[in-house]
């Protein structure tokens, strides 16, 4: 299972990238929002699209995958969009969203034709994860807390049946897809949608920062090299 970063702070993918516990990006409108305050203070500069895509690229390795998502009001102007930031860098698969009129899969189609990976987003079933794999497209995205929101709002589940909802779609999902499309898990809100995401099974897990950081803790970890360290002291007196 591959780990990669759902942000596009540029502090964060510098920090990940160097210690090379990543292995590749997510980002998307929502996330660039969140980090916009952060690339002007960074990069000295004004939000614009291109030039944070552009910072991004460059602090990744080649053959890092970096996903990214835009808005577009037309297909055609979808595609315009997706040609011009793809010229950004090879790294770049463009996040096309789920939509029910088909328009995710004529875009799909057009920009394999031109050699641009995809990864379908916003995706909340197993049945439209098994559509992005029939499309050809390189990720499949599903959403954990977004599909456990739904069961919640809709069917007034409980905490435990909501998880068990999203845990079956994300193991169905994963023992479905027909590689090369990979399945990427995103919407993790806390430490332990992690461990039940990698329980459930995915090739790609995309995490924040903030989770990413919290997952080298353990209590009996920290317990257990005090202990050690106190028994170096001993042997060394
Ligand atoms: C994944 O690719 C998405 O960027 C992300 O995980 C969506 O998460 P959210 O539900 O927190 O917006």
């Amino acid at each position: 299972m591959k780990i990669f970063l759902d942000s596009s702070n540029l502090y964060d993918i510098e920090r990940f990238v160097s210690m090379r516990v990543i292995q590749g990006i997510t980002t998307n409108q929502k996330i660039l929002l969140k980090d916009k305050e952060a690339f002007e203070k960074v990069t000295g500069k004004p939000f614009k699209y291109d030039d944070v895509i552009r910072a991004i690229v460059e602090r990744v390795p080649r053959g890092m995958p970096v996903s990214i998502e835009f808005s577009a009001v037309s297909t055609t102007d979808f595609l315009e969009k997706a040609i011009k930031y793809r010229e950004l860098s090879e790294d770049i698969v463009v996040k096309v969203p789920m939509d029910s009129k088909w328009d995710w899969a004529h875009l799909v189609k057009a920009l394999s034709e031109r050699d641009i990976p995809t990864n379908i987003t916003a995706l909340m079933s197993v049945e439209q994860v098994l559509l992005a794999n029939a499309a050809g497209a390189g990720y499949a995205s599903l959403f954990y807390n977004r599909m456990k929101d739904y069961e919640r709002e809709t069917f007034d589940g409980k905490e435990e049946e909501t998880t068990a909802y999203a845990n079956s779609v994300v193991r169905r999902s994963y023992d479905e897809i027909k590689r090369p499309t990979q399945l990427i898990v995103g919407s993790l809100r806390n430490l332990k949608d992690v461990w039940e995401i990698v329980y459930a099974g995915t090739d790609i897990i995309t995490i924040p920062p903030n989770i990413l950081d919290q997952m080298c803790y353990h209590p009996k970890t920290e317990e257990t090299i005090k202990e050690f360290d106190s028994i170096w002291e001993k042997l060394n007196k």
